[in-house]
């Protein structure tokens, strides 16, 4: 790629409306993450050098995020809502200061890939003065249309409201999407006017004033899952399917056996290595990596975790933020884990709660075993040695230690540390009477008689 600077602009100043949400829009997600930190995640992926958000001045949360994000995003206000040209012209002194491409694109369109944010730097590259992405549309209704002469050269863009009968006809659209070279664009965006059936400063109106100033204005294609647009909680599940179907094809490319890929659920930054299965029905929240090898049984749901190679979850398991499974350990079904670390080969098999704890390696926990790590005031640490075994049932209430290679008896509730290699039984001790339950029966089956 050339050694031309890059500003990537985000345009976020609207409120959606039509979310129906007390949240901004760009702040719904996708796979995990807003759809404002996927564009700036995009964006920085590309290349940019420096990022910029617009965002309107009573929705800081926006700029909060942007800043989240990216530290060094600069952060614009739009005063009032007066068109795209106006919004980019918030970012004014940024590009009048800036000497390179820039790209302009809107916080509520996530899916837009690496490569074609490529293809319009090369076309910038090239010799376009001005770059627009667009998209052949099934239905164009609502959006600008690119008007194409000879030669790839854009004529104009036409909004929907302002199109004639023939114009509206055209089926190539504008995804909203527009490259310009610093040195032209204020000066255009600069002659935009707000002489339009909406009344607003629209920034496809720079095509049209590049051609009479005699640049050069041109559009490039990608497919329209692109370039879905997020206005509705509908369009958020129809972008939601897309990433996922995205995220799949990633993993299976990358050598994972997804058995049946719609119905697992990944997030942005889900990684998975090569030979790991994941059963049906497998949701993963932010935060998880799987090694090579492991294996996903069916129904888990994952968050914040980190699953060793050889590892094997489910089905029925809950991974909670900072789980870490060690390489060939098992997790079974209906146990729960946070914060904790299982360590390498050690088994935690059936129906447990594993919390801010520490298993050793090999160690076995037994069905039914619980780490009691808050006293409702404050959360406690558990540690478990290596090769400790766990009889099922036990409570463990933290802070506690179980040294290496001790035993702890079922039922047990331990409130103390366990030394290495000991036993421990902390519960009733049994009792046996032998005979007792047949006299017992005898008993009573004689009070009965005699009653009725
Ligand atoms: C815009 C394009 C249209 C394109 C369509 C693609 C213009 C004039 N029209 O139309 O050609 O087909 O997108 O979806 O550019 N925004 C601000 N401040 C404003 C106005 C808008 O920040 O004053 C932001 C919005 O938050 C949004 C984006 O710009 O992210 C697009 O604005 P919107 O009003 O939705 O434009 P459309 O009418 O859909
Ligand atoms: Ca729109």
């Amino acid at each position: 790629m050339s050694e031309r600077q890059f500003l990537a602009l985000i345009l976020a100043a609207g409120k959606g409306t039509r979310m129906k949400s007390t949240l901004p829009k760009v702040l719904h997600h996708i796979g995990g993450r807003s759809l404002l930190a996927h564009v700036l995640t995009l964006v920085c992926d590309a290349g940019a050098d420096q990022c910029g958000v617009v965002i309107a001045p009573d929705l800081s949360e926006v700029g909060d995020e942007a800043l989240r994000v990216n530290s060094g995003t600069l952060i614009f206000q739009q005063a009032k809502q007066l068109g795209t040209a106006n919004a980019v012209l918030a970012a004014r002194e940024a590009i009048s200061e800036f000497d390179g491409d820039v790209i302009v694109l809107y916080g509520d369109t996530p899916l837009i890939t690496n490569k074609t944010v490529s293809a319009m730097r090369q076309a910038l590259n090239a010799d376009a003065d001005i770059v627009v992405l667009g998209f052949n549309a099934q239905d164009p209704s609502g959006y600008g249309r690119l008007l194409m002469g000879a030669d790839d050269i854009l004529l104009a863009i036409r909004e929907d409201k302002d199109a004639s009968a023939a114009e509206q006809k055209v089926t190539f659209c504008n995804s909203g999407v527009m490259g310009f070279k610093s040195q032209s664009m204020l000066t255009l965006l600069e002659a935009i006017s707000n002489n339009n059936a909406a009344e607003e400063y629209y920034l496809t109106d720079a095509i049209e004033i590049a051609r009479s100033q005699g640049l050069k204005a041109t559009a490039i294609t990608c497919p329209e899952s692109e370039v879905l647009g997020v206005n509705s909680r509908a369009q958020l599940a129809e972008a939601e399917a897309i990433f996922q179907k995205r995220m799949r094809d990633g993993a299976m490319r990358n050598g994972a056996t997804l058995i049946d890929p719609a119905t697992v659920y990944f997030s942005s930054d889900t990684t998975i290595g090569r030979d790991v299965v994941i059963e049906p029905h497998v949701i993963f929240g932010p935060g998880v990596t799987i090694h090579d090898g492991a294996r996903i049984k069916g129904f888990s749901h994952l968050e914040g975790a980190n699953i060793a190679s050889g590892a094997t979850v489910g089905p029925y398991a809950r991974l909670r933020p900072g789980a870490d499974i060690g390489e060939n350990a098992k997790v079974g079904n209906f146990v729960e884990i946070k914060n904790a670390v299982i360590g390498d080969s050690a088994k935690v098999n059936h129906l447990s709660y594993v919390g801010d704890a520490e298993v050793g390696t090999s160690a076995n926990i037994g069905a039914g075993t619980i780490t009691c790590n808050y006293d409702g005031f404050r959360k406690h640490q558990t540690a478990i040695g290596a090769g400790a075994f766990i009889g099922s049932n036990t409570a463990l209430v933290a802070p506690v230690k179980i040294g290496d290679g001790a035993f702890v008896g079922s039922g047990s509730v331990i409130t103390s540390d366990v030394e290495p290699d000991a036993l421990a039984i902390a519960r009733g001790i049994q009792e046996i009477r032998p005979g007792w339950a047949a006299k017992f029966r005898a008993l009573m089956t004689r009070a009965k008689r005699k009653a009725s």
